[in-house]
């Protein structure tokens, strides 16, 4: 049954043909095997962070316990980026796409629904078991560039085949899992096949920050653009903070059932670098990077801004700019200084 909840425009959902997919194939196993194992891939997930390894996904089942709990948050959090992305350029139409260390094609969903130009898609992964189940959702589409995806079983670190090159390329939550001496050059790499747009996204933590900003200094240092989040092409000024975004996702049954969650919805919180080989075609000034807050003299917003990082505070006697600054959203650009 889907719950009926208020009409909220932050609000996605996944995919209906994936959401179904993912739904079938769980139907094939007893519901408190994957939820177990979703719960255990989860914890691991989050422990990451401190003990740097992330968990391995060997089994089908395990490859279910992801697509159930974790894939939803990981989706919503490349569209919130691709989203965020795609309005800076809004006339770019890439047809290729590369989702390197692609789970079970999460990127790839996410990407036919921002940029319904890409007919094109190759996923690397380096585990058969996330490619086999990731197929099988493509092959669940009626989306022809879905369907017909290239999967290719590989690690981020092999050499590339000379010359290929992808309009877009996404290393989502993947960053985080390869050894730390061996990030750059995946990152450099990633860079060198792509020929438009190459997206960097991990969690929404400082941790993940860590990992987008450094990847970002590298490519700037490379002559890359940014096109999203920062409104400019020098180095992120934040000390002792890190940059995040929610996402609103209204989470699919399986994964209420696997977070063993009441709450219909949730926001998912993602770090990351949008960065191009051409600047963005609609340039802003700031964007808002945390939510708003207030109290009975004032309201306060930070923005990170072509002029640095600031906070705008707006009093309370002065109504209008109060409301303004009030229902600002985190994540929204700002064509000029207030
Ligand atoms: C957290 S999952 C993210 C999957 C997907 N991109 C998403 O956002 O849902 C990380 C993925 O990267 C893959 N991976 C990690 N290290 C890799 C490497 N060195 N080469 C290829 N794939 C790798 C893992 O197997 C896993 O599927």
């Amino acid at each position: 049954m889907i719950e009926r909840l208020p009409p909220d425009p932050r609000m996605i959902a996944l995919p209906v043909e994936l959401r179904n997919a993912i739904a079938r194939a769980l139907d094939d196993i007893p519901a408190t095997r994957w939820m177990n194992t979703a719960r255990t891939l989860s914890e691991q997930y989050r422990a990451l962070d401190d003990i740097g390894e992330a968990p391995a996904i060997r089994t089908r089942l395990d490859a279910l316990g992801y697509a159930a709990l974790l894939m939803p948050a990981t989706y919503a959090q490349l569209y919130g980026a691709m989203k965020a992305a795609a309005e800076r350029i809004p006339s770019w139409t890439p047809e290729t796409m590369l989702d390197m260390g692609s789970g079970p094609g999460t990127a790839l969903w996410a990407a036919t629904v921002c940029w319904p130009s890409l007919r094109d898609l190759t996923a690397w992964e380096r585990e058969p078991v996330l490619i086999a189940l990731g197929r099988d959702f493509t092959r669940a589409s009626t989306n022809p560039a879905l369907r017909n995806a290239r999967w290719v079983q590989r690690t981020l670190q092999a050499p590339t085949e000379r010359g290929i090159r992808f309009d877009l390329v996404v290393l989502g939550h993947v960053l985080g899992e390869i050894p730390f001496d061996e990030r750059s050059a995946v990152v450099t790499t990633a860079w060198r096949i792509t020929r438009g747009l190459l997206l960097i996204v991990e969690p929404g933590t400082p941790v993940g920050f860590a990992a987008v900003r450094a990847a970002r200094d590298l490519l700037l240092a490379d002559g890359a653009h940014t096109i999203a989040p920062c409104t400019h092409d020098r180095p992120c000024p934040l000390i002792n903070d890190w940059c995040h975004f929610p996402q609103r996702l209204r989470r699919p049954e399986f994964q209420r059932r696997a977070r063993d969650a009441p709450s219909p919805w949730e926001d998912a919180k993602y770090s990351y670098a949008a960065l191009a080989r051409f600047p963005p075609e609609r340039p802003v000034w700031g964007r808002v990077i945390r939510e708003p807050t207030f109290n009975k003299a004032y309201a306060e917003v930070l923005i990170s801004s072509r002029d640095g990082v600031l906070r705008h505070r707006a009093l309370k006697r002065d109504r209008e700019a109060f409301k303004w600054v009030k229902h600002l959203e985190w994540g929204q650009t700002l064509e000029e200084q207030p």
